[in-house]
């Protein structure tokens, strides 16, 4: 991206979910603030807004990363993937969606959009993990309410699902 000047928008061009996606933002508008307030696509979450409680983790080109540490900018040219994309239609859960669900993996689901994002980026990744290499992923998320063992749990039930469905993707 060329010279960014303070306080000017600058166009954004990238791809939300798949879809072609353009917007504008000054230099340091949080990719956060970006996604909720211009985008509405408010399934992603803010929490600490500085990168400790992973509430806000989207996958940029693939990787997970914190968009209350991304500035809007950042994004431009990359492919963009927030939570809105884990489920295959409005009326239909994804398979970690599916599990969280049945293993009782969240209660107020504040943490959960980010869990769901660093787990979806992490199985396509690592279609076989073992419980220690989930459990040191969601060292990076707070989860207030519910304990750890049943998003383990459903980690672990949904990548086994996942990998029966011969799939390398949650979103079916
Ligand atoms: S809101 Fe981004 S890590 Fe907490
Ligand atoms: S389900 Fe409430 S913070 Fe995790």
């Amino acid at each position: 991206m060329s010279r960014l000047q303070a306080g000017r928008r600058h166009s954004v061009r990238f791809s939300l979910n798949g879809k072609p996606c353009t917007g504008e933002a000054e230099p340091r508008l949080l990719l956060t603030d970006f996604l909720r307030h211009q985008l509405a696509a408010t399934g992603t979450h803010v929490g600490c807004e500085h990168g400790v409680c992973g509430a806000c983790t989207v996958s940029i080109d693939g990787k997970p990363a914190r968009a209350c540490l991304t500035l809007a900018v950042q994004i431009d040219g990359c492919e963009l993937r927030t939570v809105e994309s884990i489920a295959p239609s409005p009326d239909r859960l994804g398979i970690l969606q599916s599990a969280f669900k049945r293993n009782h993996a969240l209660q107020c689901g504040f943490c959960t959009a980010g869990i769901l994002m660093s787990l979806d980026c992490f199985l396509r990744a690592h279609p076989r993990p073992d419980e220690e290499s989930i459990r040191d992923l969601l060292c990076g998320h707070l989860c207030r309410c519910t304990g750890y063992t049943p998003i383990v749990r459903a980690a672990i039930e949904a990548a086994a699902e996942l990998v029966d469905h011969g799939k390398e993707k949650t979103d079916a």
